[in-house]
């Protein structure tokens, strides 16, 4: 299996790359969408409506020398008044979750498909869509019950935070983590 090309998305390319992104999705979850109403098809592009609508969405795409792609990540920066640690369930001291809008990069999805899995592509895609980023910081939510996934992002360098449901409906208990980003690209 040769290497990949990763090309960068933001916001514009959103409805376009919106099809692309669910059909890849619904491979990678395919498992579990029709069991698990969180993770059904229609919740992911409801999810994914939501934060591409961010003026700060990002989003990279991995293509094969076929040009099909291969998998992608995306997420958004959040906001002051973040949603997202409404539902943080361990007690934290306030300004680990203070948010300005500029401090926490939230990595929302990343996925590949299942040929690509094992290859170094699923890292090499993360590691591409955070070295554009210029927030202090990235976190992520991993469901309690995929440990390996878990155990993964710890070997990538993030760091548990606590326990975390969002306020939605059939959301299942995640780990939060944490990851510090590097000054990569400087202020823009
Ligand atoms: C997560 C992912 C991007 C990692 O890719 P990778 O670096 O190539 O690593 P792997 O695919 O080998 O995954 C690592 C382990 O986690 C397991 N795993 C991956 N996704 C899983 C999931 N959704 N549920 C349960 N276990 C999962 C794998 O089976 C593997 O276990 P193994 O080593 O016993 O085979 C890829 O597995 C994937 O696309 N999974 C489906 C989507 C997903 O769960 N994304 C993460 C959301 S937080």
């Amino acid at each position: 299996m040769t290497g990949i090309g990763i090309r960068h998305y933001d916001h514009h390319d959103a409805a376009r790359l919106r099809p692309l992104l669910l059909e890849v999705y619904a491979e990678a979850y395919a498992d579990v969408i029709e069991t698990d109403p969180f993770a059904s098809v229609d919740r992911s592009a409801e999810g994914l409506v939501g934060w591409s609508a961010k003026p700060d969405w990002s989003c990279v795409v991995g293509h094969d020398s076929n040009g099909q792609a291969v998998g992608y990540a995306y997420g958004a920066p959040l906001p002051a008044d973040a949603r997202w640690w409404r539902g943080l369930l361990t007690e934290v001291p306030a300004d680990v979750v203070a948010e300005t809008g500029t401090r926490t990069y939230a990595l929302s999805e990343l996925m590949v498909r299942t040929p690509w899995r094992k290859t170094g592509t699923a890292r090499r895609l993360h590691d591409a869509l955070l070295a554009q980023r210029t927030e202090e910081r990235a976190t992520l939510l991993v469901d309690q019950t995929h440990p390996k996934v878990h155990a993964l992002y710890q070997s990538w360098g993030w760091a548990t935070l606590g326990d975390l449901s969002p306020r939605l409906p059939d959301a299942p208990l995640f780990h939060t983590m944490l990851l510090p980003l590097p000054d990569q690209v400087g202020p823009r």
